[in-house]
């Protein structure tokens, strides 16, 4: 075990908006991701027992783990669960640098909304994986963290694509598709994004689970409209790289109502989708797991703020999303 007494480190991991393939890439067809710049700030510090104790502020709980055993400090019973995710993670690194029996305080700070669909809890996992691992001076390559971040999550959510930790860990915009390499698509025009938050917390687990009925109840229809999606997505990656933001914003239109199709839509983003549209947008759709959430909608520069506007009017939070290329770091 190095010398780490009395070190601190903190890591930060971006959020993400999905502008094409949600749902889809669970079942192994492309989408098309973007990090942003919210993040999720993680700091670590070594304890002198083998305690693992997590505050997660925004989320206001805070608990600590002594094996399988937890107590909660703060939030009560639903405490654990909304944990899990950076205790899996902290145990993958112990794991991994041999270190079961060391303890460790972990404090997360994030502006990303949670349970919104702009992946929050891959941004915690993935910076709590590089805070403790450089904590313990364990050597972790980008592939290295987004693994271990993607099992933390597997391990709490059942089936994800691993599209969160992907682009938490490495930034910029990707082409995803899952057990394939992702394509870095290098995107240098502008993509005026306005983000509309429906206030409407949900579970993307239960989304996934929702789908994957649909898809055994009508498999010969699901498993169209997926393949509809996927040439959504690609036509869009190369409307992308040429800048021609009308005709992305219209596959935009095409893949929520895909998305409708599979039934992850809801009331609260009809209407922001709608109001984004009425005001102007080249496109809009559901972003993440659906059923309340975000919704994203593309616009030229000048429109953005009457679609804000608008998004707001019709009971939703707006912000502008900006892209970052930065994907998971060490913050000094
Ligand atoms: C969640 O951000 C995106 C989903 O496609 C689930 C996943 O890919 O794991 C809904």
């Amino acid at each position: 075990m190095p010398n780490v007494k009395n070190k601190v480190v903190t890591a930060s991991a971006p959020a993400k908006v999905i502008l094409f393939g949600e749902h889809f890439v669970v079942f192994g067809q492309p989408a098309v991701v973007l990090a942003i710049d919210k993040r999720a700030n993680v700091t670590a510090q070594l304890r002198k027992d083998d305690r693992i104790s997590i505050n997660s502020v925004n989320l206001r709980v805070a608990g600590t783990f002594k094996g399988e055993r937890f107590t909660a400090q703060k939030g009560g019973a639903k405490a654990r669960l909304k944990l899990e995710p950076a205790r899996n993670a902290v145990k993958q690194v112990l794991e991994s640098a041999g270190s079961k029996k060391a303890g460790v305080d972990v404090r997360i700070t994030s502006n990303i909304p949670v349970s919104a669909g702009l992946g929050s809890s891959a941004a915690v996992a993935t910076a709590t994986v590089a805070a403790v691992s450089r904590l313990l001076e364990v050597e972790l390559s980008r592939d290295d963290i987004f693994r271990m971040a993607y099992e933390s999550e597997r391990l709490v959510h059942g089936t994800p694509s691993g599209i969160d930790p992907a682009i938490s860990t490495y930034g910029g915009a990707i082409q995803f598709q899952k057990d394939r390499d992702f394509i870095d698509l290098k995107i240098q025009a502008n993509i005026p994004l306005v983000i509309g938050n429906t206030k409407v917390e949900r579970s993307t687990g239960e989304l996934v689970a929702k789908v994957r009925k649909t898809r055994e109840s009508f498999p010969s229809i699901i498993d169209l409209l997926m393949v509809t999606g996927a040439r959504t997505a690609l036509l869009a990656v190369e409307a992308l790289r040429k800048g021609e933001l009308q005709t992305v914003g219209e596959l935009m239109n095409i893949n929520h109502a895909l998305l409708s199709a599979v039934g992850v839509s809801h009331e609260s983003l009809e209407r922001l989708v709608y109001a984004a549209r009425n005001a102007g947008a080249y496109g809009s759709k559901l972003t993440g797991g659906g059923g309340g959430g975000c919704m994203i909608a593309l616009a030229e520069k000048g429109r953005l703020r009457k679609v804000m506007a608008a998004i707001e009017s019709a009971g939703g939070t707006a912000f502008e999303a900006c892209k970052t290329d930065e994907g998971v770091r060490i913050e000094v």
